[in-house]
């Protein structure tokens, strides 16, 4: 295939099963911004950052992940959608992701135990298993097993965003089935000590993923797209591994999906961040590129593999077959478009590399920290109509990103408070 091929690949159309088109292979990954006003909707600075994505050339844009629940939340200023929050914030945030013609999906999510005791003290998890993550595990909430009528709330809760997100003008939703929150609790074998038809084997460890699929499909319209993003593994002893990861696939494949994202990892082991470094240099470049071929290879939906892409050769390599396998149908980014959110238009004429702020703590919990710190400095620059900024300390973002957290969960309180008033 020669070069200008390739890259044309790079923005062709791609067509779902439902019918939809997505004008080219370049996905805005989901970021969670804690951008949300003072009542947990989105307001002028999401616009301002969408408008940018859109506008960049992105031909899907996945928001950060909108909580189905308001008593469950995966951090601070983050946007909630239930039948209680008035639908024009949300009509004009998915028409600022429409603006250049992209489509909007909005990303939704339960986090289950993955949540921070300060704001949700009354965690639930499919069992009463706490997060082990050394010095930082009081920080989390001691969940407790949830019940027939917790697992049916929940389902209703996701299929109830979704018709709200579909009512407010989104093109889809996307349901978060990774980085070990609530559905990717259910799918591990760690955090689902089950004896139910909702443990044990794959089947019922992925039964409440298969419902609320099904709980959305039977609410909205069959033009609206359902995605999935999914573990290839949780990266963890005795936990979810790639032939999970299939077998959840193939059992898909008898569902009404779209589209699959492929992602790896959970707070406890942040794998979504990066391979070791003794991996490849492919596998250090889009980390979870081989697990995602062996997926495409048996999916009847397309594809999408995130993780680590930051230059254009990557992201067609991504694309194109291999040994015999074939490659993905789209691919996600996240953090290079927080650094630039005009990297496809850039992409259309020349290759250009993201390079992310190296982080040199040693201590992988804070690492993390640190990382995500950086990029919600940029998504907030964003959110004030500026560009990026080509340097910024991790030290000094952790720190901002600290002090508004601490702010946004004493917000967070309050209005929880007021609104059982
Ligand atoms: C600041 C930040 C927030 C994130 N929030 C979410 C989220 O809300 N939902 C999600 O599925 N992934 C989230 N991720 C993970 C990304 O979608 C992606 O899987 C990961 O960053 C790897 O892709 P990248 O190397 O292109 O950044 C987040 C990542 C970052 C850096």
């Amino acid at each position: 295939m020669n070069d200008f091929t390739a890259i044309s690949r790079l923005f062709e159309p791609l067509v779902l099963p439902n019918g939809q088109i997505i004008p080219n292979r370049i996905a805005k990954a989901a970021m969670e911004e804690n951008m949300a006003d003072q009542r947990h909707l989105p307001g002028a600075e999401l616009l301002h950052l969408y408008d940018a994505w859109a506008r960049g050339g992105t031909g899907l844009l996945l928001t950060g992940n909108v909580m189905v629940a308001a008593d469950a939340v995966t951090g601070p200023g983050g946007v909630i959608l239930d039948s209680q929050q008035p639908l024009g914030p949300f009509r004009k945030w998915a028409e600022a992701g429409k603006s250049a013609g992209g489509r909007i999906w909005m990303q939704i999510n339960h986090p289950g135990r993955q949540v921070f005791a300060a704001n949700n003290p009354e965690a639930i998890a499919p069992s009463a298993i706490s997060m082990e993550m050394g010095g930082f595990s009081k920080m989390f909430a001691t969940p407790r097993a949830m019940g027939e009528t917790d697992i049916a709330r929940v389902i209703e809760q996701f299929a109830a965003t979704s018709k709200l997100a579909e009512s407010a003008g989104f093109d889809g939703v996307q349901i978060h089935a990774a980085h070990g929150y609530l559905l990717s609790q259910f799918l591990s074998p760690i955090t689902n000590r089950r004896t139910d038809q909702w443990g044990g084997p794959l089947e019922n460890r992925a039964r409440i993923l298969f419902e609320i699929v099904k709980a959305i499909r039977a609410l909205v319209s069959p033009g609206f797209a359902l995605g999935v993003k999914l573990n290839s593994a949780d990266f963890q002893k005795g936990g979810f591994e790639p032939e999970d990861a299939l077998g959840v696939v193939r059992l898909l494949n008898d569902l009404p999906v779209d589209l699959v994202e492929i992602s790896g990892g959970s707070y406890e082991s942040p794998a979504m961040h990066g391979a070791p470094q003794k991996a490849s240099t492919r596998a250090r470049e889009a980390y979870f590129i081989d697990f995602a071929r062996d997926i495409q290879s048996v999916a009847t939906m397309p594809i999408m593999v995130t993780g680590g892409i930051r230059r254009r050769a990557v992201a067609i390599e991504a694309l194109e077959a291999e040994d015999g396998r074939a490659g993905v149908e789209m691919i996600g980014i996240a953090q290079a478009l927080a650094f630039a959110p005009d990297l496809p238009n850039r992409w259309r004429q020349e290759e250009f590399a993201v390079t992310l702020p190296e982080i040199k703590l040693k201590k992988q919990g804070l690492a993390s920290l640190a990382r995500m710190g950086v990029t919600k400095f940029q998504l907030r620059r964003m959110g004030r109509g500026k560009r990026p900024k080509s340097e910024v300390s991790p030290l000094w973002a952790l720190i901002c990103q600290q002090l508004l957290t601490a702010r946004r969960n004493r917000q967070y309180q309050a209005w929880r408070g007021a609104r059982k008033a």
